[in-house]
């Protein structure tokens, strides 16, 4: 059986493109999640690529990822650094997590450089742009291949 693997963005990651370039690049959220759909047809895995501004809305679809998705790939945003009902919601669907950060949290501002959402995480990725959902989608596909 092919892969699921449920993407999600957390809020202002709609504004990617404009915001912030310098920190968070030119790519659109469109432009990534089509590069991820164009990977995961070579992988053999789906992606469901979803975002919210809203925590509630974010916890509600990680619930239902249970017994839906493989794998979850998740950068929070600012959720990051204040979720712990993200985390919780995480912890109790019992998926291999991936996060991704698109710049290096730990090179930024104090507050950023702690994230909730890491004790749930398999792996972390972060400052590598875009690509880091793309390396995130490499592990979570070979995670899947090896089980099976
Ligand atoms: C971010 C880093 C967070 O600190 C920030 O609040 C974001 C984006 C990143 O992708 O680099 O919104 O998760």
């Amino acid at each position: 059986m092919p892969g699921k693997i449920l993407v999600l963005n957390g809020p202002n990651l709609n504004l990617l493109g404009s915001r912030e370039p310098e920190v968070y690049g030119h790519e659109t959220l469109d432009d990534i999640d089509q590069s991820l759909r164009r990977r995961a047809g070579e992988l053999g895995v789906t992606v469901d690529c979803r975002q919210s501004n809203s925590e509630g809305e974010l916890v509600g679809w990680i619930q239902q990822a249970r017994g839906e998705a493989d794998a979850i790939i998740i950068n929070p945003a600012g959720y990051s650094h204040t979720s712990v009902a993200i985390l919780d919601a995480l912890r109790a669907v019992e998926l291999p997590v991936y996060e991704v950060h698109l710049s290096n949290i730990h090179q930024r501002e104090a507050f950023r450089h702690h994230s909730y959402i890491s004790a749930a995480a398999r792996g972390v990725i972060c400052g590598l742009g875009s690509d880091g959902y793309l390396f995130a989608l490499e592990a979570a596909a070979k995670q899947h291949d090896q089980r099976g």
